[in-house]
């Protein structure tokens, strides 16, 4: 079982860590230190949420504002984690916030339908003609879960197939061969690993693990297992450990074909691209229709909401009133809840009447060709990967495709050079993918690589 996990390896992977960037670090971050030490003693780890710790501590946020945070030593930082994806309008945008302000006046969380809810729903359906029924969540975790529930419950079969690397949240059945360090099997016949401890091994027989972006290999592994196969579910972009990769075009467009041949629900897991892409989504992106999909992070526009949905016969067939007994659960206090509609309703008028994502896609672009170029002049090895709003680095390795070339490369150096741009500056936490939102501007994308310069010279000798 490989339990260590990107964010815990950052940085702490070499025995001999790297003592300019990680001075530095510790220089100007004290006030983050002394309360990451005190939130030992209550939080494990020191934190609420695995994957807001990178060694040797986290930064500490106090504010933030358009595509910036400030820490609680009052250092203000380009954001590139946003928080982990929703904040596609930036920290604050005013639109979002009046209309949030403006509902908590009216009225916060009946549990009952609103207006809101199905004004909202029919907006996304313009942009997303595949959402033919939808039903709204919170996280993430919840909308794949659930898709994956209709899935099995129509098909009447319980085996999932995923892709290495792919993650789909903190569902049990998600947690195997996606954070690994250590895969099994072959890279054309991968093996299904179990990634932390407290899952149940039969998970083992119940999850197919296909490889991303090898369109002959995972057609072949979903034929032999189609009879029991409820589901397919992948991401569009791999993004958290799949090392911020697309998917191509003709892998998604065999995946589909192999999927609908066999009756296979296909699942696209669009919680972070999907509207990252386009208001239509993966599909509009790929030219490739799911069965059903998974939305979250910019949905909300940082409060948390989440929706599935797809295929009318097959929400229906599970959920509707006539559901019988192939009917699901899927509910809970907070769906649907109006402040995170009111907020999804505010973001989604900016990005249909503002060059928003269009600023947002500049910026990352901006940012892979800079970071191409800096790599370059250091003579340092990297792959610099994304699309649109989506970038990430890799050093080692010159391409990456999938979850093994992620981890065929120099992980350290990456958390390496990511820290030091903590230090500098910029909040690219080790070793997660950076987004750019409709906020950062030419100055942030210059200062993220000043950063990144900055710190490979600082690395020039010790880790290079
Ligand atoms: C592709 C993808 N799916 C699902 C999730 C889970 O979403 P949440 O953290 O809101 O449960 C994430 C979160 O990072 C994600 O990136």
């Amino acid at each position: 079982m490989g339990t260590t996990t990107d964010h815990e390896e950052a940085g702490a992977a070499r025995p001999r860590p790297p003592r300019d960037v990680l001075g530095r670090y510790r220089e100007t971050t004290p006030a983050s230190r002394e309360l990451w030490e005190r939130a030992g003693g209550l939080f494990p780890q020191g934190v609420s949420g695995q994957a807001k710790f990178f060694a040797p501590y986290p930064v500490f946020v106090d504010h933030a504002r358009g595509a910036t945070v400030t820490d609680v030593d009052g250092r203000r930082y380009v954001d590139l984690l946003m928080g982990a994806g929703p904040l596609l309008l930036g920290h604050g945008h005013p639109a979002v916030l009046a209309a949030v302000h403006a509902q908590l006046d009216r009225m916060v969380n009946p549990m009952m339908p609103n207006r809101a809810s199905l004004e909202f729903a029919e907006r996304l359906r313009g942009h997303m003609p595949h959402l033919e029924r939808i039903r709204f969540a919170n996280t993430g975790s919840e909308a794949t879960r659930s898709a994956v529930r209709v899935a099995r419950a129509a098909t009447g079969r319980t085996l999932i197939a995923k892709f290495e690397g792919n993650f789909h949240g903190s569902d049990d059945a998600f947690l195997v061969s996606t954070h690994s360090t250590e895969p099994a099997g072959t890279p054309e016949r991968p093996e299904p690993v179990l990634d932390y401890a407290g899952l149940p091994p039969r998970l083992l027989d119940e999850v197919i693990v296909l490889p991303y972006n090898d369109a002959a290999a995972t057609v072949e592994i979903i034929a032999a297992h189609a009879d029991r196969l409820a589901a397919v579910i992948m991401e569009p972009v791999a993004f958290s450990s799949g090392g911020g990769v697309p998917a191509t075009r003709r892998f998604a467009r065999a995946v589909r074909e192999i999927t609908r041949r066999h009756g296979i629900v296909l699942i696209f897991d669009e919680v972070l691209c999907g509207l990252r892409l386009g208001l239509g989504g993966a599909p509009g992106y790929l030219g490739v229709v799911p069965d059903l999909v998974a939305i979250g992070k910019a949905l909300g526009a940082g409060l948390p909401l989440s929706a599935f949905g797809g295929r009318a016969d097959l929400m229906e067939a599970t959920l509707g009133a006539g559901a019988g007994d192939r009917k699901i659960f899927q509910s809970g206090t907070f769906t649907e809840n109006p402040l995170s509609i009111a907020a999804g309703h505010a973001s989604l008028t900016v990005l249909e009447t503002e060059d928003a994502l269009e600023r947002a896609d500049a910026a990352g672009e901006a940012l892979r060709t800079g970071l191409r170029e800096v790599f370059a002049r250091h003579g340092v090895q990297a792959a610099i990967t994304g699309v649109g709003s989506i970038v990430q680095m890799h050093t080692g390795i010159a391409e990456v495709q999938d979850r093994r070339a992620v981890l065929a490369g120099d992980r350290a150096l990456t958390g390496a050079v990511m820290l030091g741009g903590v230090a500098r500056g910029v909040l690219w936490p080790p070793v997660h993918p950076a987004v750019t939102s409709s906020e950062h501007r030419r100055s942030h994308v210059d200062r993220v690589l000043d950063a990144v310069d900055r710190t490979l010279t600082d690395l020039q000798g010790d880790l290079l």
